[in-house]
């Protein structure tokens, strides 16, 4: 019986930065500290950071009502207008947007003032997606699925680039573009999903195919983890989704010889290891 857990489950680059970003501001508190958002999709680590006094914000109002501290800018980004926000009510702001999302804002940013409409590929609710579409200075459009590219209409004349969320399927957006390309638009297209979700996505892939039931471990609004299982339960019928290990019911798999577990990108490692030992021992 074999359990093979992928190298690239837990935290990416990026979330790793950010945490660390925001465990150092806690270190060394002359000030409040903030975060604009939870700084992870994971409730154990929120929670510990609340210990140590980081108060998480979720709206530019409850920006606007404060008169001191630190504002840190999680992984995911913020539009610009959060930005000008912070600055201009004279806060501290320590910006741990990931180095691939920004990327994404200095695209939208260029291509837009140079007349570009954007189209981003993505979930138009997702806090990444809402802070890319305020980078755009021309219009922005967001399309998630075939059907909505399908469905997509676009009358202008201008050149529509094409950007996609840093976590989206690599798959599925090479799908979605190809539906636009063939719409006879005149596009330029930038593959922006981030290597870190690429390998992960692959290696998920890969093992779900050969395991007879397979483990994703990651916070229920985590869209990255959302993802992976939908790419595991396609290549294995087995695939359960859980936040920690008491959502795991562990003897349910004592009669596979081949476990797979994977995690996304906000899931710490010591619940990685948790599930994975337990997992050993059960079989
Ligand atoms: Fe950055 Fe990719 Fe992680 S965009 S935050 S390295 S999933």
């Amino acid at each position: 019986m074999i359990v093979k857990t992928a190298k690239t489950a837990g935290f990416c680059p990026g979330v790793k930065r950010a945490v660390r970003m925001v465990y150092e501001q806690a270190e060394n508190p002359s000030k409040e500290i903030y975060t604009y958002g939870p700084i992870i999709h994971n409730e154990q680590v929120v929670e510990d950071l609340e210990k140590k006094g980081v108060r998480v914000l979720n709206s530019e109002e409850e920006i606007r009502v404060l008169t001191g501290g630190t504002v840190i800018i999680r992984s995911h980004g913020v539009s610009k207008s959060v930005y000008d926000l912070i600055r201009d009510k004279g806060l501290e702001l320590v910006d741990a947007t990931c180095g691939f999302v920004r990327r994404i804002h200095e695209i939208v940013w260029r291509e837009s003032g140079n007349g570009c409409d954007i189209l981003i590929i993505g979930n138009s609710t997702h806090p990444e997606v809402e802070g890319i579409k305020g980078w755009c200075r021309k219009d922005a459009y967001v399309i998630e699925t075939e059907e909505e590219a399908e469905k997509f209409h676009y009358t202008k004349k201008n050149k529509l680039c094409i950007v996609s969320q840093t976590t989206f399927n690599y798959k599925k957006f090479n799908k979605l573009v190809e539906i636009i390309s063939e719409k006879g638009y005149d596009i330029l297209v930038l593959n922006t999903i981030c290597n870190a979700t690429e390998e992960r996505q692959t290696e998920a892939r890969a093992i779900a195919r050969e395991a007879d039931a397979m483990i994703v471990i990651g916070g229920r609004h985590s869209s990255n983890t959302q993802k992976l299982f939908e790419i595991c339960k396609k290549e294995c019928e087995n695939t359960y989704y859980i936040q920690r290990l008491k959502d795991l019911d562990v003897q349910s798999l004592q009669s596979m010889s081949c476990v797979g577990i994977t995690a996304g990108a906000s899931t710490p490692n010591n619940i990685i290891e948790e599930v994975q030992n337990n997992v050993r021992n059960e079989l």
